[in-house]
């Protein structure tokens, strides 16, 4: 069996399970077919309909844009080719699937794995370069150069998982600036490319400008800004993505480094507070938002719930090589829910 399919296939006494495409178990039904099939059983015990039962098995859903099923560049700071698989959680349509949804988490990896995962030099200081979708981007000096969970986020904003096209934008820490690029080509209303680093919000405005340019129907908004703090009042944003500097564990005594990749949960937290003190989503406004278990992935989760949004496993990656997961949630508020 070839095709992307979480499926138990008997054939005489041997057993193949496949899932994701990717052969995880093989041989007689005995011991080393168990976790494996436990988690595939999970998966599939989770699904409440056929919509969400296809998502748990990692076949891709035609009505859904650009089916995460697909094989990416190995990430620099992981082993091997990684898996990307279909979200495992499905919908919270309820408070019951939001606290299954958190109690699915995995635990925060232990320091030492974090640190393994996050040992590559850093060229942070330096000029590079990156491209994505044939557009050539420069990084100057501490601009934060993609990884493979900035690549979840750009990737379904391209292909309209995160829809934004006629809606208003907030691109939080935005880095080099490819998510307001995309959302600028694909007809935002509006864009708030927001980050708390001069340089890079200057880098995003030029990359923007390059790219994109001046479109009657789009209004671009560079900003600096300690998360909202600069917002205006009331922006009523229908979209805001976040790809968090929130590794647990301090990688680097480097200020630029933790910037960029482990300030800890607490940035997250406080982007959950502002959102709902400062009432910064219109009505049905949704909150994209990839986080690691290189972070304290349940508490970041638990407090978004507890802030009063419901959350939704829109995606999970992981990597050969080591025991890293990343998870793209969808976030609304619980009366949208
Ligand atoms: C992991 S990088 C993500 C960059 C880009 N969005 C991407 O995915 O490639 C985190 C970004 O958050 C920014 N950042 C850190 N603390 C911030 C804060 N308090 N407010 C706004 N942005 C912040 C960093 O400067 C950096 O650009």
């Amino acid at each position: 069996m070839s095709h992307d399919l979480g499926l138990l296939t008997v054939v005489a006494h041997h057993i193949v399970v496949i899932d994701g495409g990717h052969t995880v178990g093989t041989g007689a039904p005995d011991q080393a077919l168990r976790a494996p099939l436990a988690t595939l059983t999970r998966r599939l015990v989770r699904a409440r309909d056929l919509g969400t039962a296809l998502a748990a098995t990692g076949l891709p859903r035609p009505a859904a844009p650009g089916s995460p099923l697909h094989e990416l560049p190995p990430h620099p700071d992981h082993g091997g080719p990684m898996t990307d698989r279909t979200a495992a959680g499905g919908a919270a349509a309820s408070q019951d699937d939001a606290r299954a949804v958190l109690d699915s988490l995995p635990g925060t990896l232990p320091r030492d794995e974090i640190l393994a995962i996050n040992s590559s030099a850093s060229d942070i200081h330096t000029t590079r370069t990156y491209e994505y979708n044939g557009w050539a981007f420069t990084l100057p000096p501490g601009v934060f150069k993609p990884g493979d969970t900035s690549r979840i986020v750009h990737d379904r904003l391209l292909d309209g998982t995160i829809p934004v096209k006629g809606r208003s934008y907030a691109a939080m820490g935005v880095g080099l600036g490819v998510e307001a690029v995309i959302a600028g080509t694909l007809g935002a209303r509006e864009i708030y490319a927001a980050d708390v680093h001069p340089d890079s919000v200057a880098t995003a405005a030029e990359h923007y400008r390059r790219i994109v340019g001046d479109r009657p129907d789009t209004v671009f908004r560079p900003l600096v800004s300690n998360l909202f703090e600069e917002f205006p009042d009331s922006p009523r944003l229908d979209v805001i993505t976040f790809n968090p500097p929130a590794v647990s564990t301090r990688t680097s005594d480097d200020p630029t480094v933790v910037r960029n990749v482990c300030v800890g949960a607490e940035i997250v937290t406080r982007f959950f507070d502002q959102i709902v003190t400062r009432d910064l989503l219109a009505p049905g406004g949704e909150i994209y938002l990839i986080v690691s278990n290189t972070a304290e992935l349940k508490r970041i989760v638990g407090y978004g719930m507890d802030a009063g949004f419901r959350p939704e496993i829109l995606h999970r990656q992981t990597w050969e090589g080591d025991d890293c997961q990343a998870y793209l949630f969808k976030l609304i508020r619980h009366d949208a829910a």
